[in-house]
């Protein structure tokens, strides 16, 4: 897994690297959306739509254009995410947050930005027309007030309040596991995969989708801060599995739901990676 996951990273660090690259008058704006954009960061989501376009047959260069488009979109959602009125952070992907550096009303610009360059940067993919009307739907629906954004709502809305299992668990679906589903989803459109392919991808996103969340809530209590690049300790307020379940029966859940996602794995001839992938994800400390 390692060696094909170098080779993802640097293909979407190279095809990032080529955005907003020329100079232009609203050269801070361009500044901004880089900063965050070339910060690093774990590249998940792109690294989903390159393996997902490989297992299902396709040439997972071609995707590249859908892998950068999900990259733009999560790191606005990350930008936006740590500003005052929402989380307020101060650290992200190992330096200070985009608002710290760039100031609050051009790291809102810096987001809208990232979110509406996304959809052009899709476009660009050299796929059939069909492909691309997929993938400009699923980002729009993964991304937008029934995914990413609509969790972020029901986040926010759920601080200093106690919730019920089932409406942590849609506010994980929503605001972390939309924007996976997308990354698994655009995979098998740029493949031209089948149905039953589809089907797969999302079971299989649901499964990671959580996990991801969980230990990303687990990490806030347990993690290094120099290791993840953000503090730990800002959850305080936050309405997490953690607080409902406790750590060990976190750690449980994280288990399961990525058993549960390995086992949709069995619609693929060669899930190796996407197996080892889950794993990785699931006991990662960063
Ligand atoms: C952080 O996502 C936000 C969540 C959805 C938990 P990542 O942990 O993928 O952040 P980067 O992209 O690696 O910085
Ligand atoms: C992130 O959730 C969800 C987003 C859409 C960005 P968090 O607020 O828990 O992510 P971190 O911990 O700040 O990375
Ligand atoms: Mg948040
Ligand atoms: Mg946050
Ligand atoms: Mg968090």
């Amino acid at each position: 897994m390692k060696e094909r996951m170098k080779e993802y990273c640097a293909a979407v660090e190279e095809y990032l690297n080529g955005c907003f690259a020329e100079p232009a008058p609203q050269q801070t704006l361009l500044d901004s959306m880089r900063y965050s954009l070339l910060a690093g960061g774990k590249r998940i989501r792109p690294v989903l739509v390159l393996e997902f376009c490989r297992v299902c047959g396709g040439d997972w260069k071609k995707a590249l254009p859908f892998a950068a488009a999900l990259e733009m979109i999560h790191t606005y959602s990350l930008i936006h995410d740590d500003l005052p009125c929402m989380d307020n952070d101060d650290y992200r992907r190992g330096r200070l947050t985009n608002h710290k550096v760039y100031g609050e009303a051009c790291a809102v610009l810096a987001g809208d930005g990232l979110l509406t360059a996304a959809f052009g940067t899709a476009l660009k993919a050299e796929l059939p027309a069909q492909a691309l009307v997929d993938a400009v739907r699923v980002l729009s629906a993964c991304a937008g007030e029934d995914g990413m954004v609509g969790g972020q709502i029901l986040d926010l809305e759920g601080e200093q309040k106690i919730l019920a299992a089932g409406q942590i668990h849609l506010i994980h679906k929503l605001k972390t596991g939309a924007l996976i589903l997308a990354g698994c989803q655009l995979g098998v459109i740029a493949a031209g995969g089948t149905a039953e392919q589809l089907e797969a991808a999302r079971r299989y996103a649901s499964g990671i989708g959580l996990a991801f969340q969980l230990r990303d809530d687990i990490l806030d209590v347990t993690g290094d801060a120099a290791k993840l690049g953000k503090k730990t300790g800002m959850d305080v307020n936050k309405n997490t599995f953690i607080k409902l379940y406790g750590l060990d029966r976190c750690e449980e859940m994280v288990k399961e739901e990525t058993d549960a996602a390995v086992a949709a794995l069995s619609a693929f001839a060669d899930s190796a990676f996407l197996t080892e992938l889950a794993a990785f994800l699931a006991g990662r400390d960063y």
